[in-house]
């Protein structure tokens, strides 16, 4: 993306990326304590599904991808989330069976300590038009994953944000319209839920729909905005999260979990 947005090239190069992505790992593995798990809110790759030779250039990037990712420290284990450049603006069966052939599923749920992580496809919120049984299936998961079964917090991340700055801002490319919106976030609302993460925007933004708070984060790649590549810290305590976005020459070695 680097190369087509920015340098106006064709998109063939990707060298970029990875030495950012090659900073993020090493800052990451540098930390004290050591991260409980890196995430990747979606867009893991560039390249969209497509033709044959999309494919064959997606192909190269995710193989780049896991080469890459193999540098982070075994003991953090590395949770990929999907995105519209991963299954497509418009996902497809097809698209998706690849998309999990790569990556695992698309949606689930994990546990670390007493905190309970949502990962969602948010394609199905976007565009379901060719795939609406793996939508309401994941419906259908999310309203059983959503019943309290002991978290102290209840996390969710997924790629597309509900919205940018305000729950009632207008329909655009980076948000999800409004009416699926304001019936999502009612369900987190009733749910408990306090910090939805999501990416999708190249660019540090988020707000909060009265105690619910939806936090975007920018790139480890490309920027679209004035921030720059690096990612976020986020930190759980028992009753709060705290986060904060690191330019990726300045993640601290350090946190402090006082
Ligand atoms: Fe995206």
């Amino acid at each position: 993306m680097i190369n087509s947005y920015v340098d106006r090239g064709d998109g063939s190069k990707w060298d970029k990326e990875r030495k950012l992505t090659r900073r993020a790992i090493d800052a990451a593995n540098n930390m004290h304590p050591k991260p409980k798990f890196f995430i990747v809110c979606g867009d893991l790759v560039d390249s969209f599904p497509g033709t044959s030779s999309d494919d064959k250039v997606k192909k190269e990037q995710i193989q780049d991808f896991k080469i890459d990712f193999k540098t982070l420290d075994s003991n953090i284990p590395l949770i990929c989330v999907c995105g519209n450049h991963d299954v497509g603006n418009s996902p497809t069966q097809d698209s998706v069976e690849k998309y999990k052939e790569s990556f695992g599923d698309d949606y689930f749920s994990f546990w670390v300590g007493g905190v309970k992580f949502l990962v969602l496809n948010s394609q199905y919120y976007k565009d379901s038009s060719q795939v609406p049984e793996q939508k309401e299936e994941q419906d259908v998961w999310l309203e059983t994953q959503l019943q309290n079964d002991g978290w102290q917090h209840l996390v969710v991340f997924h790629h597309i944000p509900w919205f940018l700055e305000s729950p009632d801002e207008e329909d655009q490319y980076f948000n999800i319209d409004i009416d699926v919106r304001k019936t999502m976030l009612k369900r987190f609302h009733d749910a408990g839920v306090k910090k939805i993460f999501c990416g999708h925007y190249h660019r540090n933004a988020g707000g909060f729909d009265e105690d619910l708070e939806v936090v975007v984060t920018s790139a480890v790649g490309c920027q679209m905005g004035e921030d720059k590549s690096g990612f976020r810290v986020v930190t759980v305590k028992e009753t709060e999260i705290q986060h904060k976005y690191y330019d990726l020459g300045q993640v601290p070695k350090n946190i402090d979990l006082e």
